[in-house]
């Protein structure tokens, strides 16, 4: 079978990441990656198409040449400030005789529901079914088979902008790829890192990012809310790079290094910068450090919380954060963002998927693995049912896309 293959293409706005896997005897497999440099990226879009035709190329042809596999069709991801979510409930009489919910009855349904007040330069990339509902009785996951007249569907329609979408699109093309699924990032980055379990109780997933902050939120098994914020770890270098008045590139090594500066009772240490001209260096503390990273890393993710507060019921409960992106690698954020939240933080590394290495497992992969992910399972939730199931795999892809683009 040729067409084993499962590709995932992450243009963020530092770097596009390209990864293959393959559906192999134990299950789906990464056999290829490859990362380049985006420069025609900002905020999460494209901003200058040859820059990002060129990363992409970039990107697929190191995926390629380590896979030995040809790339051709690829999982997208999506993000930036265009994209809004929602949630939405239809409902449908179950059509056959025997009063037994089909298949083509759940199409129906979601279909259904996605059917709303949509401006003309705006399209659906998911409409993600959260829980259905048969003959009153609600919470139920799979219908399919059940008996029942009435079948609604709860889903979290998430929507873009229609030329945003085509330029990222024409970029794929023109790197010589078939873009098969179109993703928003938060939920590719939670397909490879949350569990059931956590989905289950409430969780929230930020993928901070050069560009943007990604956030998903999910309850009772799914997503209920996803959004993006403007801001990323860009912002920051540039805040370092004013306040310490070095060079970008100087202020992007101190971020790795000493992050949000010492943690509370540690002692505060000195370190060297240089100066703009390059000439010299001068001395800094790591509290004048904390005073430029802590605001605007605080500013960031308070955001994120008053979105979500706005956005979801008043009753939901959440049991944790989750930080993917390469923003989740700044020293000590888990300690402010479990401040903000009040809730346990942790780092999100890709943890369900074969062939990862160590290096891909880092958070700033976790958009790139979980659009592999979401590509083979539809919303990824579960990966031992996709292992047990991986010989249907191209089947399962072929219906999600269907489903997807209509
Ligand atoms: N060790 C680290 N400490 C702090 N920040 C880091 C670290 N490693 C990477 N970053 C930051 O993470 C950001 C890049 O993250 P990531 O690779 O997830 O972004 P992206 O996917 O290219 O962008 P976006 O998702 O916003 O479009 C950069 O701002 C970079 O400086
Ligand atoms: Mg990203």
């Amino acid at each position: 079978m040729k067409h084993e293959t499962v590709c995932g293409l992450d243009i963020g706005t530092t770097k596009t990441c390209a990864v293959v896997a393959v559906d192999g005897p134990s299950g789906l497999e990464i056999v290829g990656v490859g990362e380049a440099p985006s420069l025609g990226m900002r905020k999460g879009v494209v901003v200058d198409l040859e820059e990002t035709i060129k990363s992409i190329e970039a990107a697929t042809e190191k995926a390629e040449r380590m896979s030995g596999v040809h790339l051709g069709e690829v999982f997208v991801g999506i993000t930036g400030d265009h994209i809004r979510s929602s949630n939405n409930r239809a409902v449908v009489a179950v059509s056959g005789e025997d009063r037994e919910v089909s298949s083509g009855d759940v199409r129906r349904v979601i279909d259904a529901s996605k059917i709303i007040n949509l401006p003309g330069d705006r399209q659906i990339i998911h409409a993600l079914p959260r829980y259905f509902t048969v003959d009153g009785q609600e919470g139920v996951s799979d219908p399919i088979g059940m008996a029942g007249g009435r079948l609604e569907v709860d889903t979290h329609i998430v929507t873009g902008s229609s030329s945003f979408i085509t330029n990222v699109l024409k970029c794929v093309q023109r790197a010589g790829l078939e873009a098969v699924g179109l993703v928003f990032e938060p939920l590719a980055s939670s397909a490879a890192t949350l569990l059931p379990e956590e989905k289950q109780v409430g969780v929230v997933l930020l993928d901070i990012g050069g560009g943007t902050t990604d956030i998903a939120v999910y309850s009772l098994g799914s997503a209920i809310y996803t959004a993006t914020i403007p801001i990323g770890g860009n912002m920051l270098t540039n805040d370092i790079s004013l306040g310490l008045k070095t060079t970008l590139a100087e202020a992007e090594e101190i971020k790795k290094r000493l992050g949000a500066g010492v943690r509370d009772g540690e002692s505060e240490e000195t370190f060297a910068v240089r100066t703009l001209d390059g000439r010299g260096t001068k001395e800094h503390t790591t509290a004048t450090l904390r005073q430029i990273v802590v605001p605007r890393v605080l500013e960031t993710l308070r955001m994120a919380k008053q979105k979500i507060i706005e956005n979801v019921p008043r009753d939901l409960v959440l049991g944790e954060v989750v930080l993917t992106g390469g923003g989740a690698l700044l020293p000590n954020i888990g300690a402010i963002a479990e401040d903000v939240f009040g809730l346990p933080v942790r780092t999100g590394n890709a943890n369900t998927i074969g062939g990862l290495t160590d290096a891909m497992s880092a958070p700033q992969y976790a958009t790139a693995v979980g659009l592999v992910l979401f590509g083979v399972n539809g919303d990824g939730d579960d990966a031992s049912r996709m292992r047990r199931r991986s010989g249907a795999l191209f089947n399962r892809v072929q219906r999600w896309l269907a489903d997807l683009w209509t």
